[in-house]
């Protein structure tokens, strides 16, 4: 009995320790932005190619978490317009505020991106997968807008949600840079979370990712 008790414990024990490990794997490691084994040799660390302990860049300053990357200015980028949107009239000043201009470390294609651990190196994205589609250049006009006020939007706006409004397991404004959209409004780029791919806050399975933000 003493036994069996011990063994249903053990059991328990391992169950709980795996299920335990396996969440903690089911981060970055192993996704996309898990560089680590594609540049062998320089490195095996995971978050460098985006991240360092010390010595970060001194830029970007509006949003600077330790950045290991190089980052484009907002120069040259042209953001998303449309007559309808915040009901006409508001131009997006700077595209890239908050965590956008992290992303295009990499993802407009004009920075390598093995630039943090490789230096000189001409590893754009579209040289690392020359068959990618997550190139998205500076142009950003047929893209959805980032870069403007959230909750001056939903005031002019009544089919979208306020920005207290339950998302992604917070609040829609805990994913605004201050109350501006960005790409990690949709994004988490440090995680799958399991609903195929694409970094997406929200599974988009019957676009639940969009009808979050939009009443339709
Ligand atoms: C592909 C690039 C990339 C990699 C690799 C990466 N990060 Fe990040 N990280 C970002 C970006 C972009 C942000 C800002 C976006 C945001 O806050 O949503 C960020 C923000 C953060 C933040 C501050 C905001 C928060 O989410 O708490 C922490 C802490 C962090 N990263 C830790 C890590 C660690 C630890 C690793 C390695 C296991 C890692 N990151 C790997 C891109 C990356
Ligand atoms: C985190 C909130 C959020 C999510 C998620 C979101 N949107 Fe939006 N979207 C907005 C806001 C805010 C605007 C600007 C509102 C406006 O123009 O009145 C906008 C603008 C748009 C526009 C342009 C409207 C115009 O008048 O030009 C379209 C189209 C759109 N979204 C479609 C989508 C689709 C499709 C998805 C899912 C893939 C999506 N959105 C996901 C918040 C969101
Ligand atoms: C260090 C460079 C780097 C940074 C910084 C970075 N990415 Fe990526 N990202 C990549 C690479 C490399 C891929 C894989 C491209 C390929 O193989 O086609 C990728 C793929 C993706 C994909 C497609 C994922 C899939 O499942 O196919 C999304 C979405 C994405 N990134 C979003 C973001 C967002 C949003 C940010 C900022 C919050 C960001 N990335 C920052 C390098 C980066
Ligand atoms: C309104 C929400 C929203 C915003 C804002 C947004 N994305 Fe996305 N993104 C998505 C969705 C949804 C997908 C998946 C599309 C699909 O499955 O075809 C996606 C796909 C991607 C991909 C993969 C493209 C592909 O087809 O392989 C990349 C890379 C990416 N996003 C990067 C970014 C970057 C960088 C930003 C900011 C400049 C950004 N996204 C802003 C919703 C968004």
């Amino acid at each position: 009995m003493k036994t069996m008790r011990m063994f249903l414990v053990l059991i328990f024990a391992t169950f709980f320790f795996l299920g335990f490990a396996a969440t903690s794997f089911a981060v970055i490691a192993n996704t996309p932005h898990d560089l680590s084994s594609d540049f062998s040799g320089s490195t095996d660390e995971i978050c460098i190619f985006c991240h360092t302990p010390h010595n970060a860049k001194a830029t970007p300053t509006d949003y600077n978490p330790l950045w290991n990357m190089d980052t484009p200015l907002s120069a040259g980028y042209i953001p998303y317009a449309s007559s309808t949107f915040m009901d006409g009239g508001t131009t997006i000043s700077d595209p890239l505020v908050g965590p956008s201009r992290l992303c295009m470390s990499c993802h407009d294609g004009t920075i390598a991106i093995d630039n943090a651990v490789n230096g000189t190196s001409t590893d754009y994205i579209q040289v690392f997968n020359p068959s990618t589609t997550a190139l998205l250049g500076t142009d950003l006009s047929n893209d959805h807008p980032i870069g403007f006020d959230y909750v001056a939007a939903q005031a002019l706006d009544l089919e979208l949600y306020p920005a207290g409004t339950a998302y992604a397991g917070g609040l829609i404004s805990d994913f605004l840079f201050g109350d501006v959209m960005t790409c990690a409004s949709c994004h988490d780029v440090h995680e799958e979370n399991g609903v195929g791919g694409m970094f997406l806050l929200v599974d988009n399975n019957a676009s639940a990712l969009c009808l979050s933000c939009h009443i339709k």
